[in-house]
C-alpha cells in the first residue's frame, strides 16, 4: 500500500542519545538494546559496572554505539556526575530510562526503616534526580524523552504478597510521572511511564522457584503467563521515539490484561 511516510521511520531514534539506569540486566538491558538497534548511542549505566560493560560491548560489536558506567542510582552525586559525563561524551542526552529497580518482599510490621529507605533511594530519588539532571539538558535543548519503569504494582496495592517499600514507589513514580509531563510538556520534554507486570527476570527469580506463587500468578493473568523481556521492548521504543510524539503523562501497561480485572 502507498502511504506518504514510512511509518517505521517514525520509531527511529537515529543520533539520539540514551541513558539507561540498571541496564546490566532484564529489562534495563532490554531497553539499552532496543533503543541502540534503533539508533539511539546509548550510555549503559549499572551499579554492577562489569554488567553494564558487558552490555556496553555487545551493543557496539553489533554496530551500535554505546559507552558503560558504573552508576549506583542509590548515591544522588554519583547520578549527577554520570549524567554530567554521559552528556560531555556524547554531546546531547534526550532520551532516560529510569529503569534500576529494588524489591523486598517482608510483611510491613517487619519492615524496617532501613529497608525503606533503601528502596526508596533507589526506585523513586533516584529516578527524581535523574530527571531533574537529565531534565535540564532536555528543556535546554526542547527535545526530551523520559520513561519511568513502574509496574503494574504501581497501580494497585499488590495482594499476593507484602512488598509495601515496592507498591510505595511504584506508585509514586506513576504521579512523578504525570506531575513531570505536565510541567514539561510545554517545553518540549515528554514524560511517561511503563507498568509490567511479572516479568521472566533476575528480580522475580526467587518468586519463581515458588510453585504455588507462579500458580497464583499466572492464574490472576487473563494471558495466564509471566512476560518475556523481550516483551517490553515494543513500548519502551513506542514511547521514546517520535511514534509517541502527543502522548505524555501515560503510564503503558504492559502487563497480559493484569490491570483489565
Ligand atoms: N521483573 C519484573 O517482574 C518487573 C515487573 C514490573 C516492574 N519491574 C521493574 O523493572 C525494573 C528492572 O527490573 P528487572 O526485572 O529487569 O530486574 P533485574 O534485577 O534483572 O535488573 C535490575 C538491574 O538494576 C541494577 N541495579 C540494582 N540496584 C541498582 C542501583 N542501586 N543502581 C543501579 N543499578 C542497580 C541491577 O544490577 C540489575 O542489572 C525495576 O525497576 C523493576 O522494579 C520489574
Amino acid at each position: 500500500m502507498e502511504t506518504p511516510f514510512n511509518v517505521f521511520d517514525l520509531f527511529r531514534v537515529d543520533g539520539d542519545v540514551a541513558l539507561v539506569t540498571g541496564a546490566g540486566s532484564g529489562i534495563g538491558k532490554m531497553a539499552a538494546t532496543t533503543l541502540a538497534s534503533a539508533g539511539a548511542r546509548v550510555a549503559v549505566t549499572d551499579v554492577d559496572g562489569d554488567a553494564a560493560k558487558t552490555v556496553a560491548a555487545e551493543i557496539n560489536h553489533a554496530g551500535g554505539d554505546a559507552i558503560a558506567y558504573a552508576l549506583d542510582v542509590a548515591d544522588e552525586s554519583a547520578i549527577v556526575d554520570t549524567i554530567a559525563k554521559a552528556y560531555a561524551e556524547f554531546g546531547s542526552l534526550c532520551i532516560l530510562v529510569n529503569n534500576a529497580g529494588i524489591t523486598r518482599r517482608i510483611p510491613t510490621e517487619e519492615f524496617s526503616s532501613q529497608d525503606w529507605h533503601d528502596i526508596l533511594d533507589v526506585n523513586l530519588t533516584a529516578a527524581f534526580v535523574a530527571c531533574r539532571e537529565a531534565g535540564r539538558h532536555m528543556l535546554a535543548a526542547g527535545d526530551g524523552r523520559i520513561i519511568n519503569v513502574s509496574s503494574i504494582m504501581g497501580l494497585s496495592g499488590g495482594g499476593l504478597f507484602p512488598s509495601i517499600g515496592y507498591y510505595s514507589t511504584k506508585g509514586a513514580l506513576v504521579n512523578l510521572t504525570r506531575g513531570l509531563a505536565a510541567e514539561w510538556a510545554p517545553r518540549g520534554v515528554r514524560v511517561n511511564a511503563i507498568a509490567p507486570t511479572f516479568v521472566k527476570t533476575q528480580l522475580t527469580v526467587k518468586l519463581r522457584e515458588d510453585e504455588e506463587m507462579v500458580a497464583a500468578i499466572e492464574g490472576r493473568t487473563p494471558m495466564g503467563r509471566f512476560a518475556e523481556p523481550e516483551e517490553m521492548a515494543g513500548g519502551i521504543l513506542y514511547l521514546a521515539s517520535r511514534a509517541s510524539s502527543m502522548v505524555t503523562g501515560h503510564v503503558l501497561a504492559i502487563d497480559g490484561g493484569w490491570l483489565a480485572i
